[in-house]
């Protein structure tokens, strides 16, 4: 598992998860405009579209929930199984991550403009990557059974 996040990165995702809360449509919506650029992975959105058009608020309401709770991550559980079967079911692997991260980490920046400075970026970039870092492991370990 990656290194704990710092308290100073924990202190500045909470600071802002609920701006980033009450913008959540906003920045979803830019997400996957950026998201879906990219048709590779826009393909593996739209085997499972027919199921669920609720995914895309799904995803980055998952992502900014997990960082308001940034500080009792054992509360996480539950919601990790069920997203890392999701995955499994639809083909997410290691290497879609980087787009997820590249469309929700501009996103923000572009709902919230200036006040989504530098240092807040890289604090959610670090999130990001602890949450990912999790469910990788556990859907790799789906997929090797
Ligand atoms: C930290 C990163 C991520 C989080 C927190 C996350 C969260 C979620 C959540 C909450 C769901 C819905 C689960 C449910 O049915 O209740 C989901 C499903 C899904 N996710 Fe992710 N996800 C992440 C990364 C990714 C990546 C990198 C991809 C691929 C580019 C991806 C593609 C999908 C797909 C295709 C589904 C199923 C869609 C459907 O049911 O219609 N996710 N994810």
């Amino acid at each position: 598992m990656s290194k704990p996040l710092s308290a100073e990165t924990i202190a500045l995702v909470k600071a802002t998860a609920p701006a980033l809360q009450q913008h959540g449509v906003a920045i979803t919506t830019r997400m996957y405009e950026r998201l879906f650029v990219n048709e590779d992975v826009k393909a593996l959105f739209d085997q499972a579209a027919q199921e669920s058009g609720e995914q895309p608020k799904r995803l980055a309401a998952a992502i900014l929930a997990y960082a308001q709770n940034i500080d009792k991550l054992e509360a996480l559980g539950g919601p990790v199984e069920r997203i890392v079967t999701r995955h499994v079911e639809t083909g997410v692997k290691r290497e879609h991550y980087p787009y997820v991260a590249e469309a929700l980490l501009p996103a923000i920046r572009d709902v919230l403009k200036e006040a989504a400075t530098d240092e807040i970026l890289a604090a959610w970039g670090e999130a990001y990557w602890f949450l990912a870092d999790i469910l990788i492991g556990k859907e790799e370990e789906a997929y090797a059974q």
